[in-house]
């Protein structure tokens, strides 16, 4: 059985119980960060940091663990729970309170909850065969880039792909591409550009988003941060997505079309390598 972390404690998942009075619960009034571990250790760990305390400020959330205790919470389930490779994912709810829209007074104690997760990242046969995506409309609200639970909409289209026989969805916004369901969405063009929506409110910015257009730019590739259309990116010479959980998966079809020749690019390999070399030699 796993350890989990809530609110100050390391205890059994069977005993970690929240309240039904938990915001988190009732108005899904609360965010979260994952966190990609290889080989027991975390890969980019500040940067997530560094988007959590953003999220904690857009919401006006204070939470009182500061960089060393966050460390050190994630490094000791990590080692409780013998993760080698996998995720720590770690939620910040605004706490337990009657129901009442208006947030309690600053101040309130928060409910923090952190645990661990085993998954194949390095090996994943979806790195090898590439997904197949289809494109939904974005009907998500209007501050996508805040890391918040509220994640029903991502839910609701990755059922839809999977009822239609993909793997996962893009989202479209004024027909343009904002970004897939739980990643952030590439393409390659003839030309060779990296291409990726900018950044702005309608997408998530992504922790392995800003590293991989790091490497891109580090190993003189073009990059284009720019908005797409789904026709652009059927017809795109490879395609691919990007996450925490993922690091870079090729998008080998799109709504029934192949994307290049079907298979999962050149350009997309070295890039996934790329990255891999990268995340091994930040971890800590
Ligand atoms: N999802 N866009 C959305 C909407 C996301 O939910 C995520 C991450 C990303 C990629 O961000 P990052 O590279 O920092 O993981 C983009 C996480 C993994 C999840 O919800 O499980």
């Amino acid at each position: 059985m796993r350890t989990v972390y809530l609110n100050g404690e390391f205890v059994p998942e069977s005993e970690a119980k929240i309240s039904v009075f938990d915001r988190g619960f009732m108005f899904a009034d609360g965010i979260y960060e994952v966190t990609a571990v290889l080989q027991g250790r975390l890969v980019d760990f500040d940067l997530h940091l560094a988007r959590l305390a953003r999220s904690l400020g857009e919401m006006a959330l204070q939470l009182s663990l500061d960089r060393e205790q966050l460390l050190a919470i994630h490094q000791e389930l990590i080692t409780r729970n013998q993760l080698q490779e996998g995720l720590v994912y770690m939620q910040v709810s605004r706490g337990v309170q009657d129901r009442n829209f208006l947030y309690p007074p600053v101040g309130s104690p928060l409910t923090v909850v952190l645990y661990t997760q085993a998954k194949v990242v390095l090996d994943s046969p979806l790195a090898k065969r590439g997904m197949s995506i289809i494109g939904l409309p974005d009907l998500r609200w209007g501050r996508s880039d805040i890391k918040t639970t509220q994640l029903l909409y991502a839910c609701m289209a990755k059922e839809q792909a999977r009822a239609q026989g993909a793997d996962d969805a893009w989202l479209v916004k004024d027909g343009w591409i904002t970004e897939g369901t739980s990643n952030n969405a590439f393409i390659i063009t003839h030309d060779g550009a990296v291409v990726t929506r900018e950044l702005s409110r309608a997408l998530l910015p992504g922790i392995t988003r800003g590293a991989l257009i790091a490497l891109v730019k580090e190993h003189d590739l073009r990059l284009e941060e720019r908005a797409y259309t789904l026709e652009e990116a059927q017809g795109a010479t490879e395609a691919f997505i990007t996450s925490s959980t993922s690091f870079i998966y090729p998008v080998v079809n799109i709504d029934g079309h192949p994307v290049g020749d079907g298979k999962p690019g050149p350009l997309t390999r070295r890039l996934r390598q790329l990255y891999i070399d990268h995340a091994l030699a930040v971890i800590a």
